[in-house]
């Protein structure tokens, strides 16, 4: 296993080689897709993916892809969440969102174009493999991101705005936008390093409760950190229905912590040395952005 920065340096200097490997992609798309791409962001979920997979024994070489794949993902949703129709943010990643800099069409097409070359590369890279683990781990991703997963959290938070806060409602909304692309790394990560399905499924279930606490704490952010760290604008959640809305700050606070609790439990699932996931479960809860 290595660090947390050493993969992140790692994802960095992949993604853009990935992408290029494709082959000729247009000018302005390729500009508009390696602008939300290369500016910066945690790496929080290709680095898990990585992390998971080498920690149970796997290659990072071949879950490689699959980290850079997911962060295509990740970054795709950013961008259509920044969009006018959606949440009308100006500022992602301490720079001006995406459409702001190349309209609004060349932003859902960067969006589109990263989703695409996601799930091409994960097919690619599970041709080669040549059994049924990259196979699986790209189904994973594709559900993971899908209609039944990030999508739908996405169309729930969108729909669901403005009216009041009820929990049953925040939870869907949180563990599909948020948590569903946290389950998806540990899932394809201990997949491509061929576990047990009990192992999956106890780093299935650290995924949901750290993306549970992930989001309450975005939440939480919105309303007292600080832009300039967060790269990204606050007070921007007036009318959603978060996890503040519903539980004010310290009940916010509070729930953050409960599942952060219950994300170390479900470490306990995982026959291995589990530090390097314990440390991500503690960052998230100080974390200032
Ligand atoms: C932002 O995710 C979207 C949420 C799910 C809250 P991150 O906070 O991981 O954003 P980056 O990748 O670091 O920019
Ligand atoms: C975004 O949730 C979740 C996805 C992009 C799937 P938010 O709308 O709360 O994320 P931020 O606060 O804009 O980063
Ligand atoms: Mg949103
Ligand atoms: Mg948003
Ligand atoms: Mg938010």
């Amino acid at each position: 296993m290595r660090t947390e920065s050493e993969y992140r340096e790692l994802i960095n200097r992949s993604l853009e080689p990935q992408l290029r490997s494709l082959g000729s992609i247009p000018d302005r798309l390729l500009e508009a897709m390696l602008y939300s791409l290369n500016a910066g962001g945690k790496r929080l979920r290709p680095c898990l993916l990585l992390a998971a997979c080498e920690a149970a024994g796997g290659s990072g070489d071949l879950a490689l892809p699959f980290a850079c794949a997911l962060e295509m993902v990740h970054t795709y949703s950013l961008i259509h969440d920044d969009l006018p129709g959606m949440d009308n943010d100006d500022l992602r990643r301490g720079k001006p969102t995406n459409h702001r800099v190349f309209g609004e069409g060349m932003a859902i097409l960067a969006g589109d174009g990263l989703l695409n070359a996601a799930m091409e590369l994960a097919l690619r890279s599970s041709v080669r493999m040549g059994d049924s683990r990259g196979l699986r781990a790209t189904e994973i991703l594709a559900r993971h991101a899908g209609v039944t997963g990030m999508i739908a959290g996405q169309t729930l938070d969108l729909t669901l705005e403005g009216s009041e806060p009820e929990e049953n409602k925040v939870s869907y909304i949180h563990a599909h936008k948020t948590a569903d692309l946290l389950q998806a790394p540990m899932e394809m990560g201990l997949t491509l390093a061929a576990c047990e399905p009990a192992q999956v499924e106890a780093g299935s279930r650290y995924g949901l409760h750290l993306g549970l606490a992930f989001q309450i704490v975005d939440d939480l952010l919105d309303v007292t950190g600080d832009p300039t760290l967060m790269g990204k604008n606050t007070g921007m959640d007036g009318n959603k229905m978060t996890w503040v809305a519903l539980k004010g700050l310290e009940g916010a606070r509070k729930d953050a912590e409960a599942h952060a609790g219950l994300a170390l439990a479900a470490l306990q699932g995982l026959p291995w040395n589990t530090e390097y996931f314990e440390e991500i479960v503690r960052e998230n809860l100080t974390r200032n952005s």
